[in-house]
């Protein structure tokens, strides 16, 4: 089965360790285990696996897992929660279960390459709805109900990554009818959501239709991708479609893993509170420096963690994130890796000590294009 290579990943898998000032992050500045376990109150996390045998543990994930992750949602039960390997893994299973060479898919973009690479290698024909800087990346409803007409699901991703744009309430609203219209499946991919600049989180697409699903994991706002856990959280009869194809390529997440992210949303306010603070106080960081700088402006994100830079002089943006690194240590993600050329990822949410180191270089090379 051909796959198009995964920009973003392989130009992280190249760079991502080789740089000072990681300024490419996505998730927010990972937790280390210590600190997690501090603000959880839990000594020795270990403590009731010990005697345990290392089994595949619960195949689908725990019962206390599914139960807390349901607790992220206004109307979903431990029924509608199935785990997976990440965002990653729970996209996957989305599309294996519901796409199938000959249908049709509209899904907004720049986005997670995921988001059209997997239907196109399933055969599917993906019809892509652009976010334009100059709409401030706000979703065209017309596109969108064109590119969706006869489409088997709409996929998106809210919070936007790359852009940093949400959707609010009432464009929601206009997104479902859109779907409805067309009875297709609606794939919200709400890993950022829990990371947003405005005092209330998003609602979740699948508390507000009935053929929605939303995917998510413990990565981004959450601050702990190293569990590698994530989840698909919508109706029964997709959950036990997508289990079928579960079996075959996942089995179970690590025993230890879902123990962690356990204690994990046990804590998630705690930890959300945390995110929050970070990604405001770091837009407030970009915010000035963007405002002092000439060779650089910005659609404001509203949320996630992420913004497209727009650079005034300076060529292609591979060449130029690769130049960047070489000349200064600072890692961007170049446009191009994400369907977004002429522009250069940043993303703001490492610790803020990292990023203000970053974007003092950052301003000079811009500045020398
Ligand atoms: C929109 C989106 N979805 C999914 C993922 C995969 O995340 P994970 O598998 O760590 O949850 C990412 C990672 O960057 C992402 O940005």
């Amino acid at each position: 089965m051909y796959i198009e290579p995964f920009g973003v990943e392989m130009w992280m898998n190249r760079y991502e360790n080789a740089c000072r000032f990681n300024l490419a992050e996505t998730c927010v500045a990972s937790l280390t285990l210590d600190e997690l376990l501090q603000m959880a109150g839990v000594d020795d996390p270990l403590a009731v696996l010990r005697d345990r045998p290392l089994t595949y543990g619960a195949i689908t994930g725990s019962d206390q897992l599914r139960q807390y992750i349901a607790q992220l949602f206004e109307r979903q039960g431990p029924e509608n929660v199935l785990v997976a390997h990440g965002t990653i893994g729970a996209n996957a299973l989305v599309y294996q279960a519901l796409v199938s060479a000959g249908d049709s898919v509209a899904t907004v973009v720049p986005t997670y390459q995921q988001h059209v690479s997997l239907p196109e290698s399933i055969g599917a024909t993906v019809n892509q709805v652009p976010l334009r800087a100059e709409d401030q990346y706000q979703l065209d409803m017309d596109a969108l109900a064109h590119a969706a007409k006869g489409a088997r699901l709409i996929s998106l991703v809210n919070p936007n990554n790359p852009t940093g744009a949400v959707l609010d309430r009432a464009q929601m609203e206009q997104v479902i009818a859109i779907a409805s219209e067309n009875d297709a499946y609606l794939l919200a991919d709400e890993v950022y959501r829990g990371a947003h600049q405005s005092e209330d989180t998003s609602p979740s697409f699948v508390d507000l239709y009935p053929k929605a699903i939303s995917t998510g994991s413990m990565s981004k706002a959450f601050a702990l991708a190293g569990l590698r856990l994530g989840w698909i959280v919508g109706p029964i009869d997709v959950l036990d479609a997508a289990e079928r194809h579960r079996d075959y390529n996942t089995i179970s997440v690590g025993m230890v893993d879902d123990h962690l992210a356990t204690i994990a949303l046990g804590v998630a306010d705690q930890i959300l509170d945390r995110s929050r603070d970070i990604v405001r106080t770091n837009h407030a960081i970009v915010s000035d420096w963007i405002a002092s700088q000439n060779a650089v402006t910005w659609v404001p994100p509203k949320g996630g963690t992420t913004g497209l830079l727009h650079y005034a002089n300076g060529g292609p943006s591979y060449e130029l994130a690769e130049k960047l690194l070489h000349e200064t240590g600072v890692l961007l993600t170049p446009g191009s890796a994400i369907g977004a050329e002429g522009t250069l990822r940043l993303g703001y949410a490492n610790h803020s000590s990292i990023l203000k180191d970053g974007l003092g270089p950052l301003g000079e090379f811009l500045a020398r294009q």
